[in-house]
């Protein structure tokens, strides 16, 4: 068996040999964190798969974010090193259903958050993801919109427009399992801790949290929070990179629950392999493809997020 070293030194000659660059979510396990080249939220890794130049892209995350990378660059080898990383929230709507909703609301344009297929994106009028879904909302002249397919951030949404939302009861697993008594026990142990949240997490959980953020923006609020310890409302791979960005901070999990098991398919054996075997490839077909890239083109060139 291979020793940890030689599977790095395989993936960096692997690298440079078919010019690619790795992408990790915020939620991959601390290795493969590790060894991308860069580590972000759904927005900065779209903007990241639209801006670089190299031949291949290895995306450590779920289908749907390989696929973004892919309708931005069909040119380019997208690769998700395991195929069983999907996204059951992204699954909870169909392009048909969404037609149907377009049907019952014709006057109202379709926002969709980045956590959906490419066929439903397809359908859409402008994608958003969790850093920039208000102002994505906003930018619409209509006041009534479609949001779909998540619920949890809908209700978030609606919270900070005078727009009229039509929503979809889509959820997404892991962080639904959140509950307001789980975060009420955490806050208990630890009563000087901030809480963040994922605007995914449902309402009442959102109602104790003391900031609500993308997963980028939870990263950025830990950096310049005073508070030395924090309660953290997502997946609990976003640990990792906390703890090891903020050495001199304390972060609790808000539940040890709150884990995505299709996150965690992708190990460093896999990325080794797909680079070497060059699987597996991501595509989308052309036509699906270029109404996609106009529905996330419009969020990209409205250049807002959390960082703005
Ligand atoms: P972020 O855009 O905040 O990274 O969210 C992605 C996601 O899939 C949350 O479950």
């Amino acid at each position: 068996m291979e020793s940890r070293e030689e599977i790095l030194k395989e993936i960096e000659e692997l690298k440079h040999r078919r010019n690619a660059i790795i992408l990790a979510h915020n939620y991959q396990i601390g290795e493969i964190q590790d060894i991308a080249d860069l580590v972000g939220d759904s927005l900065e890794l779209s903007r990241k798969a639209a801006a670089t130049d190299a031949d291949t892209i290895v995306f450590c995350g779920v289908l749907f974010m390989a696929e973004t990378a892919a309708i931005l660059s069909p040119e380019k080898n997208v690769l998700l090193p395991d195929l069983k990383a999907g996204c059951p929230l992204a699954d909870m709507i169909s392009r048909e259903t969404l037609k149907m909703l377009r049907e019952d609301h014709p006057q109202a344009p379709v926002v969709t958050y980045v956590n959906s297929s490419a066929e439903v994106k397809a359908e859409s009028d402008i994608c958003c993801t969790s850093a920039n879904a208000v102002k994505v909302v906003n930018s619409l002249p209509q006041e009534k919109i479609i949001f779909v397919p998540d619920r949890n951030l809908g209700h978030w949404v609606a919270r900070s427009t005078d727009k009229e939302l039509i929503l979809w009861e889509g959820f997404c697993p892991t962080h639904e399992v959140l509950r307001k008594e789980d975060v009420l026990k955490v806050k208990k142990a630890h009563p000087q801790a901030k809480f963040v949240a994922h605007p995914e997490c449902l309402e009442e959980v959102l109602d104790l949290a003391d900031q609500v953020a993308s997963t980028s923006g939870i990263l950025s609020f830990a950096r310049e929070t005073s508070a030395k310890e924090l309660i953290i409302g997502t997946e609990n791979g976003m640990l990792y990179r906390l703890r090891k960005e903020n050495p001199d901070k304390k972060f609790y999990p808000a539940s040890e629950k709150m884990v995505c098991p299709n996150m965690k398919y992708h190990t460093l054996e896999k990325v080794r392999d797909s680079l070497k075997e060059m699987v597996h490839l991501i595509k989308v077909p052309e036509e699906i493809r270029a109404e996609a890239y106009e529905s996330i083109n419009r969020m990209l060139e409205l250049k807002v997020g959390s960082k703005d």
